[in-house]
């Protein structure tokens, strides 16, 4: 049979500035987490990640840090690659939509992309009004217009978002517009642009939603999040049309042979996303596929596409991707025909991590606030692994949640340390001083030990069955209860007081543990890969141990073990943090 096959992405940062924890914690995490253990059950997965270059947002940094944007977006892509590899988020390719080596490919997939929806008459041409800065004579897009929100009537509001209530806006109902390039009162202007028919594909969006309601089947049910903000605001409002170019000339030239067209680019959330593809044919190019091979990935029912993403990405990628996608179909089927763009399997969302410093009010993630840890930081002092464990073990899959100096370290040492690392520790050191440094005979096992080795297969089999469904937390609490369990066993076995008076009964219950620390190394790697990677070269285990299916395989009587190392460290927040 056929390994399952999967293309995963992650939300392309923009690269405009540096990753913080609260990007990992969002997409990059539970999507590496989530490659690890596919491949682990043995399937077939290209893990796709780059940045997004183009657009406003670029600009207006590199406007007020006085470089070029390319300057700019190649230093930020750069870091951020540093990043992701420091913390062994693995990408096959991290690509960028206006990276040398990619951009060229990057335009050619876009513009095919603008020109099979206009083939198929799903782009309305529209005369509009934009408010435009008459002293750099130029129309002002998006970011390029604060004003006050006609919402919440917060004064922190942009042309496309309000950052106080974090609705979409249109610039035109700004209270109060400002150009952000030169703080003066903007006119209006006529422009023309092309807007995409969301209105005629609702229904069939609809559908295909609605349809997600009831998927249970590998890769998870959909979250009520990502639901809610997609067909439940779809049913609530509908869509209207929505332009997908603008008056800018960083970005993906819109491709007509039009003189309405001139000195416009594609509209950035139309060009993002199909980084995903574009650079999945870099990438099949990379490996001498040609880059046509992108179409296995893509346009092959067979392959799950599924997007890991924040919870300000969730329109983007379950309204505006799909419809993308569905509005270059020949036909009108919504359960994937070959040939055509695949919808997303699934698309997960994860809400935002606050900050909380000690003394201080919980509060979110800002670079003016100066709260942010930095990526790039935590790295000069700390493993990734300690970030890894705790970003998991407060995902924010349902709801907000808080980083916590305090429970960083406290979650590290107290629950880490204590019930994994000591595990390990102490089971190493036992046959390491007491039976040669290897695995004791299992002799004949009791209920005791029958019972132990019983939940290491349970344990097997639910952290795979809550992986499946992308609930990382639940499945790393599954790996802590084994170790747990393990450490219960310990005690309850008494190995430290048998080596007196019963040998044999001392043996049985070492080999036990090692069985259990063999489980936990298959179950922890797709969380923490440097750990368990430790964990395999002290238990001398074979090639294959990150294979979900080993998971559960006995290390036989006298199987020579490596030299015990030190698992988990203790960690000291003054460190990072200072006093
Ligand atoms: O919110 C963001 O950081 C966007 N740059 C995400 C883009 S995801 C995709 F569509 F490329
Ligand atoms: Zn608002």
């Amino acid at each position: 049979m056929a390994p399952r096959r999967f293309l995963i992405t992650a939300a392309l940062p923009y690269s405009n500035g540096r990753l913080h924890v609260g990007h990992i914690a969002g997409a990059y995490l539970p999507s590496d987490t989530y490659v690890r253990y596919l491949r682990a059950t043995g399937a077939d997965v290209r893990f796709i990640c780059g940045s997004d270059d183009n657009g406003v947002a670029a600009v207006k940094t590199a406007r007020e840090q006085k470089r070029s944007v390319e300057e700019l977006t190649a230093h930020y892509n750069q870091s951020q690659a540093r990043d992701f590899a420091g913390l062994n988020i693995e990408f096959d390719i991290f690509g960028g939509t206006h990276q040398p080596g990619y951009v060229k490919m990057h335009e050619k997939f876009s513009q095919d992309f603008f020109l099979a929806i206009e083939s198929k008459k799903l782009f309305t041409k529209r005369k509009t009004k934009q408010l435009y800065d008459t002293k750099v004579e130029q129309f002002l897009p998006d970011r390029f217009v604060k004003g006050t929100c006609p919402h919440c009537a917060s004064d922190n509001a942009f042309g496309d978002q309000c950052e106080g209530c974090g609705r979409a806006i249109d610039q035109l109902s700004l209270i109060n517009p400002i150009s952000v390039m030169t703080d003066s009162t903007p006119e209006l202007r006529e422009t023309v642009h092309w807007y995409l028919r969301l209105d005629e594909l609702q229904p069939r969006l609809a559908e295909w939603l609605a349809g997600k309601k009831d998927q249970q089947s590998c890769g998870a049910a959909w979250r009520a999040t990502v639901l809610n903000q997609s067909l439940g605001r779809m049913e609530a409002e509908g869509l209207p049309e929505r332009a997908m170019t603008r008056d800018l000339t960083w970005g993906v030239p819109v491709p007509l042979d039009d003189p309405d067209a001139e000195g416009k680019s594609l509209y950035v959330w139309f060009d993002a996303p199909i980084g995903y593809v574009s650079f999945t044919g870099a990438l099949c190019e990379q490996k001498g596929e040609g880059v046509d091979a992108f179409a296995h990935w893509w346009k092959d029912p067979e392959c799950k596409v599924v997007h890991f993403i924040g919870e300000d990405n969730i329109v983007f990628h379950a309204i505006t991707w799909p419809a993308m996608m569905l509005a270059t179909h020949d036909s009108d089927s919504l359960q994937g025909v070959k040939g055509e763009y695949q919808l997303p399997h699934n698309v997960v969302a994860n809400a935002f991590v606050n900050m909380k410093f000690p003394g201080k009010d919980e509060e979110k993630i800002s670079k003016s606030r100066g709260n942010a840890i930095w990526i790039e930081e935590y790295l000069q002092t700390f493993d990734p692994d300690p970030l890894r464990y705790y970003l998991t073990a407060i995902a924010p899959e349902n709801a907000r949640t808080m980083f916590e100096l305090d429970d960083f370290i406290g979650r590290n040492n107290g629950e880490f340390l204590n019930a994994f690392g000591n595990f390990f520790n102490r089971t190493m050191t036992f046959a390491h001083k007491y039976f040669d440094g290897k695995i004791p005979s299992p002799s004949a096992r009791d209920d005791t030990d029958s019972r132990q080795l019983e939940r290491r297969r349970e344990a097997a089999d639910k952290t795979g069955a809550e992986l499946e469904d992308c609930h990382f937390k639940a499945a790393l609490t599954e790996v802590m209860a084994l170790a747990r369990a393990g450490n219960g066993y310990f005690d309850l076995t008494k190995p430290f007081l048998t080596r007196k008076t019963d040998m044999e009964a001392c043996g049985r219950a070492i080999n036990v543990c090692f069985q259990t620390a063999r489980t936990l190394t298959t179950l922890i790697a797709p969380f923490l890969p440097t750990t368990a990677e430790k964990c395999a070269t002290m238990l001398n285990l074979p090639d294959d141990w990150k294979r979900w299916d080993k998971a559960v395989d006995e290390l036989g009587e006298g199987h020579v073990l490596g030299e015990p190392v030190i698992l988990v460290k203790k960690l000291d927040a003054k460190e990072l943090f200072g006093e």
